[in-house]
């Protein structure tokens, strides 16, 4: 198959962050995702509904003009959030609200700690149908950064699920086995976002040869059969995986230090990397399923009506892309070729 036409997709997992740089990851996004929901971790995070109505006009004004591009926002819950925030914030423009444990990853000092002191607002969240999304790792310092997923399901996610049958909770960017295991186990209320990066990349791609910190994100990349054990689900066409990025711009001179930021700026190829990914599994047919329906099924939304075509083209992602501070981004994949190109 040389050509592809599919539903437009959606981003159910990225980052925009905040201010001039909006001008850069709004456009980016919005080449080809008609919605996205657009992650809260901004300092300070977005805490309620008129944090994040602000924030959407600010996204709103950086999209192109002409574009039907559509964010979704998302509630940062932390140890004050009260069932009030909760119902005061949902509607069909704040579906969700994302928990992040403390500690867990960028801008997440806000975070939870004690995530048992929250089961009143998963209650309230349960009520009104708001989804919690989740970044699914433990945080203690002495636990192996690779067992902090899997660990993470057995204290937490697993009661959880257990407690709010109810809730539906996306398990974000999950990286393991045991997590696409957990996710196909559960009821119907329980799905996964996958990341391009953790469908193309494994740990080898990380320290292999010097370290890359541009395929630094978190969760961090695993090893190979958890990679193809995520690719095998992706492939089946199971209805409880979709797609979410997860990009996440981080300044170049950020990522290559002494001690690196977590992140890969996806946005300039996203699509295609994942049609690149089906294609290889010799799975295209599944493609639309993972890209255009199972996110907007799980959320309850309506699916696109508008269509988007991709053609078997190879071309190269650029090495850097020049911001208007002075700063560069280095984007995921940057210098090599993709096969897929967007009609
Ligand atoms: O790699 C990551 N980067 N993982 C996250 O969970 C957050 C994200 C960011 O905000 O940079
Ligand atoms: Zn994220």
């Amino acid at each position: 198959m040389n050509q592809i036409t599919i539903t437009q997709p959606d981003d159910w997992h990225l980052h925009f962050r905040d201010g001039e740089l909006l001008n850069e990851t709004v456009p980016a996004t919005a080449r080809c995702f008609r919605r996205a929901i657009v992650m809260p971790n901004l300092v300070p995070p977005v805490k309620n509904r008129s944090d994040a109505m602000a924030y959407k006009q600010r996204i709103l004004e950086a999209a192109p003009t002409g574009s039907n591009f559509e964010p979704l926002m998302v509630l940062y819950l932390t140890n004050e959030t009260t069932s009030d925030d909760i119902h005061e914030a949902c509607s069909q423009d704040i579906p969700a609200a994302k928990l992040y444990p403390a500690g867990a990853t960028t801008n997440s000092d806000a975070a939870v700690s004690g995530i048992e002191s929250l089961y009143p607002v998963f209650e309230a969240m349960s009520d009104a149908g708001m989804l919690l999304l989740i970044h699914g790792e433990v945080t203690n310092p002495e636990t192996d950064i690779f067992d902090r997923e899997k660990l993470f399901i057995d204290q937490h996610l697993g009661p959880i699920h257990q407690r709010f049958p109810d809730l539906k909770i996306v398990f974000e960017h999950i990286t393991t086995a045991d997590a696409a295991d957990f996710v196909l186990s559960g009821s119907d209320n329980l799905a996964a976002t996958i990341t391009p990066q953790h469908l193309l990349l494994n740990r080898n791609d990380l320290l292999v040869g010097g370290i890359r910190p541009h395929n630094y994100c978190l969760p961090v990349l695993k090893r190979n059969t958890h990679q193809q054990r995520l690719r095998d689900v992706v492939a089946s066409g199971s209805n409880k995986f979709f797609l979410g990025t997860d990009s996440a711009p981080h300044a170049k001179h950020t990522k290559e230090t002494a001690c690196g930021c977590a992140g890969c700026y996806s946005a300039w190829g996203a699509l295609e990397l994942y049609t690149q990914v089906f294609d290889d599994l010799d799975a295209l047919d599944k493609l639309e399923g993972f890209a255009s329906f199972y996110g907007a099924d799980f959320y309850g939304m309506a699916r696109n009506t508008h269509k988007i075509t991709l053609k078997r083209e190879t071309w190269t992602m650029p090495e850097e892309i020049a911001l208007t501070n002075g700063d560069s981004i280095v984007p995921f994949f940057a210098g090599q070729t993709l096969n897929w190109q967007i009609a």
